[in-house]
């Protein structure tokens, strides 16, 4: 079952016939990559190191510090305005529930991150509040800009306490095997979570 749907997966993607690969492969490699992270194999000293937990989350973060700035540049009711707005509310969405997941819950086993972890999951509804009322509001009026910049202002902070404070107190309470295998399970999870959106 698993078989058949990859494999319509990657017909329908490259048509069964010309190139088109890179298509094919991105959408593939993404649903295979949810099933290595279900049965995922702890890494054997000596084997190639791979990016952890914190250097896949900063990589994101910087994706959306990107979309954040060119977000609250923009004029109006404009087709820009709303395809911007459209990929931080998806980019958004995705991070928080692969970051919850597989660095959060995590951390919310240990009494030194514990808080922490808390602080920022509730700092991550607090950013889904602003983007609604981004929903709510006309994407002409002066009012859409005011409500982004503290969207802006709300994330560049929630963005930087994870990555100074966070990082900080979950370097100490997550093994180097931990960090590494947390950043294959987000990774994974965050192509999913794109992918659900349809982003
Ligand atoms: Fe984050
Ligand atoms: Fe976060």
């Amino acid at each position: 079952m698993q078989h058949d749907q990859h494999r319509s997966l990657y017909l329908r993607a490259g048509d069964g016939a010309e190139p088109q690969g890179l298509i094919s492969i991105s959408a593939n490699s993404a649903k295979l990559g949810m099933c290595s992270a279900i049965s995922v194999v702890p890494i054997q000293h000596g084997e190639e190191r791979t990016m952890t937990i914190f250097e896949a989350l900063r990589a994101d973060h910087d994706v959306q510090r990107a979309l954040i700035n060119d977000l609250v540049n923009t004029e109006g009711d404009s087709a820009t305005r709303r395809r911007l707005f459209d990929e931080i509310k998806a980019e958004l969405q995705a991070h928080a529930a692969a970051e919850e997941r597989h660095f959060y819950v995590p951390l919310m086993a240990s009494d030194m991150t514990i808080e922490k972890a808390r602080h920022s999951v509730a700092e991550h509804h607090e950013l889904d509040e602003f983007i609604e009322q981004l929903e709510e509001t006309e994407f002409s009026s002066p009012g859409w800009l005011v409500t982004a910049k503290k969207l802006e202002h709300r994330l560049l902070h929630h963005l930087e306490e994870e990555e100074r404070e966070v990082f900080q107190l979950a370097g100490k309470v997550l093994s180097e095997n931990d960090k590494e295998l947390l950043a294959k399970r987000f990774n994974n999870e965050l192509k999913e979570q794109k992918l659900a959106i349809g982003s």
